[in-house]
C-alpha cells in the first residue's frame, strides 16, 4: 500500500521541517511517497530543498521514495494528502503589502488589515484551480491548506470548489498551547485550551491541565511581560485590565487589533531601522537557502526557527498521522463551525478543536460566543465574507467594502487610496479585477 504525499509550494524554506516530521512519524505515519511541487520562478529554490529532503531522507533510512517537479498534475496523481504553502508574488508581492497600508498610516501585515486582504486576493483564485485539479485527479486526497490567510483561504475553498475534504492549519493554536505548557509548568500533551474564534483571531476560552480548568491562573500569569508570540511578532504584553475584563486568552495577533496605535508606532521604527518584516524574512531566507545548499546538511538546521511559522510541520504531520490511523485525537484545526459556535454560520470555518477521524475534523462543540468579544467575532467572520466575495468576483465594490469593513482601515477615504494603489501594485496577480472604480 502507497501512502502519497504532495506538497504545493516545495521549494519553501519551510519544507524541511514536514520531512523532518515525515521522517519522525514514520512508523506509525508510513509515507512511501512524496513529490515536491513549485513553479518557474521557484524551480532554483525547489532544486536545493529538494536535494537536501533527499538527504535528511537518505539518513534517516525509511523508505520514502521523493522527487521534486513543476508539472504539478503529474504530481498529484494517486496522492492521499495535498499540502498547500504558496505565496503568490513572492516576498516582494508580501513587501508591498505591508509597505503601502504603512505609508498612508495602516498597519502592513500579512495577514491583518489591508495586506492580508491584498493576500487573500492574490491566493484564492490559485487555490480554487488548485482544488479543481485535486478533484479531478486525486478525488481523495486531503488539502492541508497552510496559505494564508489560512482561515479566510480554507472557508473560500470548502464554499467554492467542488472539494469539500479540506483542513485548514496554522501554528497559533499549537504555539499558544506549548508556551501555556511552559506558564503552568506542565507537559503540552497534558494542556487542553479551548479555542473559540477564526484564524489569527482566535481566543482561548478554557486552559485545562489533566481535566483540571486552570484558566484562572494562566489569565494571571499572562497580565504582565510574558512572551507567548511566534518569531515575527514583537510582543508587547497585555494589561491586567484588558486580560481580566475578557476573561480569555488572546492569540499573538490580537495585538494588531487591539493594540493598534502601539503596533504602528513600532512597526513605523522597525521599519525605518531594518524595512518591513518581509524584507527580514528575505535577508533571512537568503542566509537559509546558504546552509540548505551545503552537501554535508542533513537535517532541519536551528536558524529555521527564525521564521514566525516554526513548528507548523508538527500540526500537519500530526493532523495527517491522525487522519491516516483515524487516531480520533483532539487537534485544532480550521473547519466548517456546523453548529460548535451556535451563534456563527453553520458553513463559515472557524479554529476550533475537533475530534480527527479518517473521515476528516469533528469540531466539538465550544458554546456561545463570549459576550465579550462577541461584537468583533462577527464583525471580523462578515468581513472575511467580504473578502472572499471580492477575490471571486474581482468587482470593485466588493473590494472596496472588504476593506473599509475591516477594523484596521475602517476610514472609507483612506481605504479607497490604499486600494487604488495595491491594485496597481499587484495588478499581474489579480487578472480577476478589471475595473478600477471611480
Ligand atoms: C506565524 C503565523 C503564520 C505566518 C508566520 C509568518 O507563525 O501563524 O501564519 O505565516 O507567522 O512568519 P514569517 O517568518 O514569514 O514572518
Amino acid at each position: 500500500m502507497t501512502v502519497k504525499l504532495v506538497v504545493v509550494g516545495g521549494g519553501s524554506s519551510y519544507t524541511p521541517e514536514i520531512i523532518e516530521g515525515i521522517i519522525r512519524r514514520h512508523d506509525s505515519f508510513p509515507v512511501t511517497d512524496i513529490v515536491l511541487v513549485d513553479i518557474e520562478a521557484g524551480k532554483e529554490k525547489l532544486e536545493i530543498i529538494g536535494n537536501l529532503a533527499q538527504r535528511m531522507i537518505e539518513k534517516s533510512n525509511k523508505p520514502i521514495n521523493l522527487s521534486w517537479t513543476l508539472d504539478r498534475r503529474e504530481a498529484l496523481k494517486q496522492a492521499d494528502f495535498v499540502s498547500t504553502q504558496i505565496r503568490v508574488g513572492g516576498l516582494a508581492a508580501r513587501s508591498k503589502d505591508e509597505r503601502i497600508p504603512l505609508s498612508h498610516g495602516f498597519i502592513g501585515q500579512e495577514t491583518n488589515g489591508a495586506g492580508g486582504i491584498f493576500k487573500a486576493f492574490r491566493t484564492i483564485p490559485v487555490l480554487l484551480d488548485l482544488a479543481k485539479d485535486v478533484h479531478e485527479i486525486c478525488p481523495n486526497a486531503w488539502i492541508i491548506n497552510f496559505t494564508n490567510p489560512a482561515g479566510i483561504v480554507t472557508e473560500a475553498l470548502l464554499k467554492h470548489s467542488p472539494h469539500k475534504k479540506v483542513i485548514g492549519v496554522c501554528n497559533i493554536p499549537y504555539n499558544m498551547r506549548h508556551s501555556t505548557a511552559e506558564i503552568l509548568d506542565a507537559d503540552p500533551n497534558d494542556v487542553l485550551i479551548e479555542f473559540i474564534g477564526m484564524n489569527h483571531f482566535v481566543f482561548g476560552k478554557k486552559v485545562y491541565v489533566n481535566g483540571i480548568d486552570r484558566t484562572k491562573e494562566v489569565l494571571e500569569k499572562l497580565s504582565g511581560d510574558l512572551d507567548y508570540s511566534p518569531a515575527n511578532i514583537v510582543n508587547l504584553g497585555w494589561s491586567k485590565t484588558f486580560i481580566e475584563a475578557t476573561g480569555l486568552l488572546p492569540n499573538p495577533y490580537h495585538q494588531y487589533y487591539f493594540q493598534t496605535k502601539e503596533v504602528l508606532e513600532k512597526d513605523v521604527k522597525a521599519f525605518k531601522e531594518n524595512g518591513t518584516r518581509a524584507e527580514v524574512v528575505q535577508n533571512l531566507e537568503t542566509s537559509l537557502f546558504n546552509i540548505y545548499s551545503n552537501p554535508s546538511l542533513y537535517e532541519k538546521p536551528k536558524e529555521l526557527e527564525e521564521r514566525g511559522g516554526a513548528f507548523y510541520s508538527d500540526v500537519a504531520c500530526s493532523l495527517m498521522d491522525s487522519i491516516y490511523n483515524n487516531k480520533q485525537d483532539v487537534q485544532t484545526v480550521n473547519t466548517i463551525n456546523n453548529g460548535a459556535i451556535p451563534d456563527l454560520p453553520e458553513d463559515a470555518v472557524i479554529e476550533v478543536n475537533c475530534m480527527i477521524t479518517n473521515n476528516g475534523p469533528k469540531p466539538i462543540s465550544v458554546g456561545a460566543l463570549p459576550h465579550t468579544v462577541k461584537g468583533h467575532i462577527y464583525q471580523m467572520k462578515a468581513f472575511e465574507e467580504l473578502v472572499i466575495r471580492a477575490s471571486i468576483s474581482g468587482d470593485y465594490n466588493d473590494a472596496y467594502t472588504a476593506m473599509v469593513m475591516n477594523p484596521l482601515l475602517a476610514n472609507e477615504k483612506g481605504s479607497k487610496v490604499v486600494l487604488d494603489e495595491l491594485l496597481e501594485a499587484h495588478k499581474s496577480y489579480l487578472p480577476q479585477f478589471k475595473s478600477r472604480g471611480n
